[in-house]
């Protein structure tokens, strides 16, 4: 047995580690399909030993009804199709921002709000990327000490805006400084703004306040954020300032409260992208603790993997275990998700 998948927009940045990610899972898969547009249909990506094919994505397809369909092929796509597949069964992860603010649609970081995909069908939203590494370093210490008020500043990889920007950033380091991805030339430049402006707050920055606050399920905590891109391949790097309602015990006391998360490690030293690219886990360094209320940290991970493949592939296999495995099991696996 093994569960019947496909991926949507494999042959993008995100879909690429997508199945990446699965074959080096213990997720066990009985067929993998491959579906992205007509440009890229007939290519061939490698798994587990094997080409499979890319097809081209239709209605019909999604109509044939998988376990699982992990969407990375942009709001659009996701608004489309992904409802057609939900429709006959399918769980639908999906990594654009279509569905994230729906309220009837989980928003899933499964090592925080893991517990929603307990008896639960239909369509899953994956969080921004640069948002589910700010609350994987963060949740710990609102479970505590309870979140008040955040202010963050990003510095977000080139590869975060998908395989195009990565061309015409690698394009710029040989000399050919013309930008159509980009609202400015990004090689040896900052850019602090990702995506259109709504009331002097750009898109990205809106993703980060709404749904910081869905997956805390918390609408009294404050975000203030300023999303920067920067000439990284890989790898979004964020400085945290976060505010606390109760006073934090003691600096030792943040660290191991931070530490605590599941999939969070803390580093002594500083950590960098380049030192995390192709990683798992979410990178925390720089903890200072400025006042009883006040914490600074650094905080770096793979915004392809963390920020959406892995995440995706994490959401996977818990909604499995807690769905699919004997009754006796999943209650199991719920306990230990409501300990988190
Ligand atoms: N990059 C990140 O760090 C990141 C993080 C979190 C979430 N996301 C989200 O994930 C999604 C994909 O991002 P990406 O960075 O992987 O983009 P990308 O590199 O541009 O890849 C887009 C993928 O979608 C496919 N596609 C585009 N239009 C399609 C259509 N009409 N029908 C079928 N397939 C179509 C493309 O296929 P072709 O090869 O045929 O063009 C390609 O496989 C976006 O919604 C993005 O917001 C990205």
């Amino acid at each position: 047995m093994g569960f019947r998948i496909g991926v949507v927009g494999a042959t993008g940045a995100v879909g690429r580690n997508m199945v990446e990610v699965l074959e080096k899972s213990d997720v066990v898969v009985s067929e993998l399909r491959l579906f992205a547009s007509e440009r890229s249909a007939g290519q061939t990506i490698m798994f587990k030993g094997s080409e499979v094919r890319v097809e081209v994505l239709t209605e019909k397809a999604m109509r044939e009804g998988f376990d699982y369909l992990l969407f990375s092929a942009g709001a659009d796509v996701s608004r489309k199709y992904a409802p057609i597949a939900a429709d006959v069964g399918t769980t639908v992860i999906d990594n654009s921002s279509a569905f994230r603010m729906v309220p009837e649609i989980p928003l899933v970081v499964p090592e925080i709000n893991g517990k929603l995909l307990k008896g639960y069908s239909g369509i899953v939203a994956n969080p921004n990327c640069s948002t589910i590494q700010m609350v994987l370093a963060l949740y710990r210490v609102h479970d505590r000490y309870q979140l008040h008020e955040i202010f963050v500043s990003t510095y977000q990889a080139v590869s975060g805006a998908g395989h195009k920007a990565i061309v015409e950033y690698e394009r710029q380091l040989t000399g050919d400084m013309t930008h159509n991805v980009f609202p400015r030339q990004i090689a040896h430049n900052v850019i602090p703004l990702i995506g259109d402006l709504k009331n002097d707050i750009s898109q990205e920055e809106w993703k980060m306040i709404n749904e910081t606050r869905k997956i805390l399920n918390s609408q009294s905590i404050s975000v203030f954020p300023t999303t920067v891109r920067v000439p990284v391949r890989i790898g979004h790097s964020e400085s945290v300032i976060a505010r606390t309602l109760f006073p934090i015990m003691s600096k030792e006391d943040l660290i191991e409260t931070i530490a605590s998360g599941e999939d969070v490690v803390i580093h002594d030293d500083i950590i960098t992208p380049l030192e995390i690219a192709g990683d798992d886990d979410t990178h925390v360094s720089r903890i200072r603790l400025f006042d009883a209320h006040t914490f600074g940290l650094w905080v770096v991970a793979d915004n392809l993997r963390v920020g959406a493949a892995t995440n995706a592939v994490r959401i996977l296999k818990l909604h499995s275990q807690l769905n699919c495995a004997s009754s006796t099991e999943s209650e199991i696996e719920v306990a230990e998700v409501e300990r988190r």
